[in-house]
């Protein structure tokens, strides 16, 4: 049977399209629509380089990502060290797959390029706050997806690592991070050693609104999603997180696991780094 748009969506979200989907082959773009689809991140690698024409053409990809007001605040640390790729995984042992990637990126908001240019054109630069920090992240963030995308569409696979965050004060000296430049997250990327599997979605119920944003039903919905992903992927109760605080639940699905994970404050020191890179943040 030929991947057909429908039978993605289907399998993205464990429910049958809407009934507007259908399948177009004749459709330009369909071959687009069906790997985005179907993408998914991958952490194992084969042993084989990324070439170089490629990776020079990969990243003029993600610099051709949209930018707010052509503002362009993405920048793309390469870290082409093997013993600085080797410093960062050591950091964090739990994903091994940072220092097997066969190349591995650091993508950045960076307000310091207009601070710069602000001071080259004898300009007052007054935005050092949260809307131009957010600005900031969404272009990386934009960088990185567009990265991803155009990986994928030549078969590499790729994982953002933003635990690189949980380190931010070393990994800000390691790579030389100026004021004004903060990373969002790391990313692998290498050839896949796996097929890797396709992550089931929350449905558009619930993420796309009509006209007005709808939370009715809520928990209704997000109860039968975890149903739904259980069924079709259980998580095995070793993995349970905090048991010594909430027990080994008996059901634990999605929303039992994203809500122990946030359970707790999530990197409370991120401003205050902000602060020392020269965000004022107000
Ligand atoms: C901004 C961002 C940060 C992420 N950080 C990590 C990470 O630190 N480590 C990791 O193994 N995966 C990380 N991921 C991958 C997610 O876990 C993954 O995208 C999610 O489970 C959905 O799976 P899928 O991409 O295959 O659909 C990150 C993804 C994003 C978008």
């Amino acid at each position: 049977m030929t991947t057909t748009v429908a039978r993605c969506i289907e399998q993205r979200f464990g429910i049958p399209p809407g009934e507007g989907v259908r399948d177009a082959p004749e459709r330009r773009g369909e071959a687009t629509l069906v790997r985005v689809l179907e993408r998914r991140t991958h952490r194992r690698y084969r042993d084989e380089p990324v070439d170089e024409a490629l990776v020079e053409t990969l990243l003029a990809c993600a610099l051709s990502a949209s930018s707010k007001s052509d503002l362009q605040q993405a920048s793309i640390v390469r870290v082409r060290s093997a013993e600085s790729q080797a410093k960062i995984a050591s950091w964090l042992p739990a994903m091994p797959w940072i220092g097997e990637a066969p190349l591995f990126l650091v993508f950045c908001g960076d307000n310091l390029r207009l601070r710069r240019a602000a001071a080259l054109r004898g300009k007052p630069f007054p935005n050092d706050n949260v809307d131009m920090f957010m600005n900031a992240a969404v272009d990386a963030a934009l960088a990185m997806q567009t990265f991803t995308l155009a990986a994928e569409a030549v078969g590499l696979g790729c994982c953002p690592i933003s635990e690189v965050r949980t380190h931010i004060d070393r990994l800000t000296e390691l790579l030389e991070l100026p004021p004004g430049v903060f990373p969002i997250s790391g990313l692998c990327v290498g050839w896949p050693e796996r097929e890797g599997f396709v992550s089931m979605r929350l449905p558009p119920a619930l993420a796309v609104h009509e006209d007005v944003y709808d939370a009715s039903d809520l928990e209704e919905k997000i109860d039968a999603y975890d149903r739904r992903r259980d069924a079709r992927y259980r998580i095995p109760a070793e993995r349970q997180r905090e048991v010594e605080r909430f027990g080994t639940a008996d059901f634990y699905g999605w929303s039992e696991d994203k809500t122990r994970q946030y359970s707790r404050p999530a990197r409370p020191g991120f401003r205050d780094y902000l602060h020392r890179q020269g965000f004022a943040l107000e």
